[in-house]
C-alpha cells in the first residue's frame, strides 16, 4: 500500500492521544460540528454514521438532535473513549477508506477533519457514496491551506524552511483538499451532486505559554515531521514558532485563526 509507513505513524499517534484529545483538539475541530449537521441536514429518525469519530463528539451531537448515529475509527483507544463518553451509542473500529457497512444503509455520513489524515482521500469519498442511501447527504469538515491559516501558515512556514522532509515517510498532501476546487471535483467524481462548501471560522485557543509543545499533541503529523529532524533543526523550528505565535497572545491566552470549513453533497435519487 502506499505511504504504509505514514499510516502507521498516524494510527499509533491518534490512538496515543485519546485520553488528551477532548482537551486540546476536539477545542478546535468540534467548531465544524455545527455546519457538518446543518450540511447532512440531521434530524430525528435518521442514521447517520460518524467517519472518523475520534472521541465520538460529532456522533453525539447527532444523537442531541434525534437521529441513530454509529462512529467509526480505526484508533481503537479513539473508538474505547467513545463509546465511555456516549455509552448508548454503536462505536466501532473501521477504515474509513473500506467501511464495512453494506451499500446504501445510511440517510447521512459525516466525516470531521479525517480527510486531512487519509493515504488516499478520493477511495474515502467513494466509501462514503456506496454506503448513503439514495438522496441520503455526505459532509466532510477540512482545514484551509498554510496560505489562509495564520495557525498553518506560520508553523508549516517554519518546519518548511528548517526540516529536512527527505528525512519523513513519504505522505500524501494534507493542503490537497484545501483547495474547495479539487473537493468539488472529487465530489463529482465520487457520485455527488449539490456540492455546497460552507466556511467555518475556526480558532485555536491554548494558553499563551508552551504553544509549540502543546500543538506538538494536538497534531499527528508535525511530530511525525518532527521526530525525524536534527536537534539544530528542531530548536530553530520552535523558536520561530514561539516567535510567531507572541502576535496571538492576549491575557495569558492565544487565539489562533485556522479557518476550515465544509463540504457536502447529495447521493441523487
Ligand atoms: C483530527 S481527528 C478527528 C476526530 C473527530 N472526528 C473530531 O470531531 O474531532 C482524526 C481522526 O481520524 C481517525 N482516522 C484517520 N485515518 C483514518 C482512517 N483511514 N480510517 C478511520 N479513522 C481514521 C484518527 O484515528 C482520528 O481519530
Amino acid at each position: 500500500m502506499a505511504f504504509e509507513e505514514f499510516r502507521a505513524q498516524e494510527l499509533e499517534g491518534w490512538d496515543e492521544r485519546a485520553g488528551t484529545y477532548e482537551g486540546l483538539t476536539a477545542r478546535a475541530t468540534t467548531q465544524a460540528i455545527p455546519a457538518l449537521l446543518v450540511s447532512i441536514r440531521a434530524r430525528v429518525g435518521i442514521k447517520v454514521l460518524d467517519i472518523c469519530t475520534g472521541p465520538g463528539f460529532a456522533a453525539g451531537a447527532a444523537d442531541a438532535i434525534g437521529a441513530t448515529a454509529e462512529g467509526i475509527d480505526f484508533a481503537p483507544s479513539m473508538i474505547a473513549t467513545a463509546s465511555t463518553r456516549f455509552p448508548r451509542l454503536d462505536f466501532r473500529v473501521g477504515d474509513a477508506l473500506a467501511l464495512d457497512a453494506p451499500d446504501a444503509s445510511y440517510h447521512a455520513a459525516l466525516c470531521n477533519f479525517g480527510v486531512f489524515h487519509f493515504t488516499d482521500p478520493g477511495v474515502a469519498l467513494g466509501e462514503a457514496f456506496r454506503v448513503l442511501k439514495p438522496g441520503g447527504r455526505y459532509a466532510f469538515s477540512q482545514w484551509a491551506s498554510p496560505k489562509e491559516s495564520a495557525l498553518f501558515g506560520r508553523v508549516f512556514g517554519a518546519i518548511l524552511k528548517h526540516a529536512d522532509m527527505s528525512r519523513v515517510p513519504p505522505s500524501p498532501d494534507a493542503f490537497a483538499y484545501s483547495d474547495t476546487k479539487k473537493c468539488r471535483q472529487a465530489m463529482s467524481e465520487a457520485g455527488f451532486r449539490e456540492i455546497e462548501i460552507t466556511p467555518v471560522p475556526s480558532i485555536y485557543h491554548g494558553p499563551a505559554d508552551g504553544f509549540w509543545a502543546e500543538f506538538l499533541q494536538f497534531s499527528v503529523r508535525a511530530p511525525i515531521i518532527m521526530r525525524q529532524q536534527t536537534q539544530e533543526a528542531a530548536a530553530a523550528i520552535e523558536t520561530e514558532i514561539t516567535a510567531a505565535m507572541a502576535e496571538f497572545a492576549q491575557g495569558g491566552m492565544l487565539a489562533i485563526p485556522m479557518p476550515s470549513f465544509v463540504v457536502s453533497g447529495v447521493k441523487p435519487e
